[in-house]
């Protein structure tokens, strides 16, 4: 059977979850020629320029993968890159999926399910936020120290796929020893960087200034629609993680703007050659400390 057989989200009665990831990931490795990546990474709104930075690189088409969720959102591409990453094999997903496009939360994290089943051993994620804490500034790269998780639904409910626990341990989620090796890349790069705590909301409106008045009082630092649900899914399966989110623009009610993607993008676009210097000299050592 064509490895592509029954491409795109939706196509046909509903596979058990376990029979669509198995699916995906064997159409990937095939398409890959068995490519195994130690690091896997979520690019963000505006951050996809890393992709740019593989070597060598295969790029693979979500619509050429069956049960792949397809990205609704400009700038979100659906790709996956293989190749290395300062000499790390790696793979780079852009184009993530929302949960607040309509997609199950199961479909949300199948991507990252797959790259569980390639053999990853961490998880590097970015992604776009607004900050909540009041000496943040757009075009700020802040370190993920921890989330809250206020999309209302966990992605692991429903079956437990192979190679999962049942009640991950959230401790620790975001790798101490990753983290620090961030930290010092930063200061050795002089990349200024913040660190804090990322709070997800489902989206896709944009908070009222009382909800991040409410924010602010639960401990988040910064806000957005997207990565807890994959840091979720790579802890299930014992996968290491490590975050950066770039502030693109204050919360709301902080300044009198109104926030717009427009905004969004064009921050993280600015900010991206140092996001990549960053990310990149983190996953050099990463490739050395998980070999
Ligand atoms: N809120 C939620 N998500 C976001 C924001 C924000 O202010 N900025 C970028 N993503």
């Amino acid at each position: 059977m064509s490895a592509t057989a029954g491409a795109g989200a939706g196509a046909g009665p509903e596979l058990p979850m376990e029979r669509r990831v198995e699916e995906a990931a064997a159409a990937l490795r095939e398409l890959l020629n068995g490519f195994e990546p130690l690091v896997g990474v979520i690019l963000g709104s505006g951050l996809g320029g890393l992709a740019g930075r593989f070597e060598g690189a295969r790029t693979v088409r979500a619509t050429e993968l069956p049960h792949w969720p397809p990205s609704t959102v400009m700038g979100h591409e659906g790709r996956i890159v293989a190749g290395t990453l300062a000499g790390v094999p790696a793979v780079g997903l852009s184009g993530r999926v929302h949960m607040y496009e309509g997609h199950p939360p199961g479909d949300v994290i199948l991507p990252v399910r797959v790259l569980t089943r390639l053999g990853i051993r961490a998880l590097v994620v970015s992604n776009a936020a607004g900050g909540v804490r009041l000496d943040l500034r757009p075009g700020d790269l802040m370190l993920i120290a921890d989330h809250i998780n206020l999309m209302f639904r966990n992605p692991l409910y429903g079956p437990v796929p192979e190679g999962e626990t049942r009640w991950p341990d959230m401790h620790g989620t975001y790798d101490a020893e990753l983290r620090e090796v961030v930290r010092r890349v930063a200061r050795e790069q002089r990349i200024p960087l913040q660190e804090g705590t990322y709070a997800a909301l489902l989206g896709p409106s944009y908070e009222t200034p009382a909800e991040i008045r409410a924010l602010r009082g639960l401990g988040a630092d910064a806000v957005g629609m997207s990565t807890v649900p994959e840091v979720i899914a790579a802890r299930a399966a014992g996968v290491r993680c490590v975050g950066v989110s770039c502030i693109t623009n204050l919360a709301a009610g902080i300044s009198p703007e109104p926030l717009d993607h427009e905004e969004v993008l064009e921050t993280s676009e600015r900010v991206a050659d140092a996001f990549q210097t960053l990310i990149l000299g983190s996953i050099e050592r990463f490739g050395r400390l998980l070999a």
